[in-house]
């Protein structure tokens, strides 16, 4: 990503942070539910997924979240690895990371650090954390090989990582161009199949995809509506009524949510 293409993305995230939009919604396609979090914080989820829900966290764990935004993900998982644990959520984007700190102030933990950084360079120590979460930000970054570099450096021999992403199958190559396309988790999305061998090449093991959820056309009609990502509803509208029509039979069934496991060695611990 050149350093304007980053700062527009940083810019999208921090005025959607800063606007408060109710993004309930995505909280609720992403699998949350009120027994996960208050209303306040589901509503601040630019997520994906809930790949918490597909880990065994144990108390006294450390746990990293790539991408961490307004820190529902870092909440949830200081919770369950507990005063003993250890969570650190990493983002680039200064409005988010002050959400994500008013947050974890407000539910008065004391198990989290946020750190400003990015995903392909992280601010963490080698081999020092038992679980790598992400939840739909690794799309963003158009250095997929060094992001899946840097989470084998950081996990120990026995860490675990579980991601929570967008990959596309045959999305019009053009439709890539469009930034609010970028912000919005879709034109820099690839393939499965090439995402799992971006993660082997860097020498991660075991990938399994444990959950796919593909977007239908009324899903992504009511994402849009809702206007709960940054820019992409008034990229929408103006688009000729037939445009519209185009883009929402060309991205119905391309888009898919996936959810990936993996980890450092073959055989991971517990
Ligand atoms: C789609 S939001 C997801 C936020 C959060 N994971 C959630 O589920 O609500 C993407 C987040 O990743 C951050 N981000 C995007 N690219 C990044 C990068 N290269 N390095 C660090 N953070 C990045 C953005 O600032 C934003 O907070």
């Amino acid at each position: 990503m050149n350093d304007l293409t980053r700062r527009k993305v940083q810019q999208s995230y921090g005025k959607a942070i800063i606007n408060k939009k109710d993004n309930t919604n995505i909280a609720v396609m992403s699998e949350y539910s009120s027994e996960d979090a208050d209303d306040e914080l589901l509503s601040q989820s630019f997520g994906c997924g809930n790949p918490l829900a597909f880990s065994k966290l144990k108390e006294g764990d450390v746990v990293l979240d790539l991408g961490s935004g307004a820190g529902l993900d870092v909440i949830l998982a200081a919770k369950r690895v507990g005063e003993k644990g250890l969570v650190i959520g990493v983002d680039m984007t200064d409005e988010m990371l002050a959400r994500a700190r008013e947050n974890v102030e407000s539910e008065k933990l004391t198990n989290v650090e946020l750190r400003k950084g990015y995903i392909e360079h992280l601010p963490i120590e080698d081999s020092s954390v038992d679980w790598v979460f992400s939840n739909c930000v690794i799309n963003l970054s158009p250095q997929k090989q060094l992001v899946f570099k840097e989470i084998y450096r950081v996990l120990k021999p026995e860490g675990q990582f579980v991601i929570s992403d967008i990959v596309v199958e045959k999305f019009p190559p053009f439709l890539r161009l469009f930034r609010p396309l970028l912000t919005a988790c879709v034109a820099g999305a690839i393939s499965e199949e090439k995402y799992i061998k971006t993660a082997q090449e860097q020498g991660l093991q075991g990938l399994k995809v444990i959950n796919r959820m593909i977007y239908e056309k009324s899903q992504i009609k009511q994402i849009i509506e809702d206007d709960e990502i940054p820019g992409l509803k008034s990229f929408f509208s103006a688009l000729p009524r037939f445009i519209q029509n185009w883009l929402l039979r060309q991205t119905a069934g391309a888009i898919v949510s996936v959810k990936i496991s993996g980890s450092r060695q073959a055989t991971p611990v517990g």
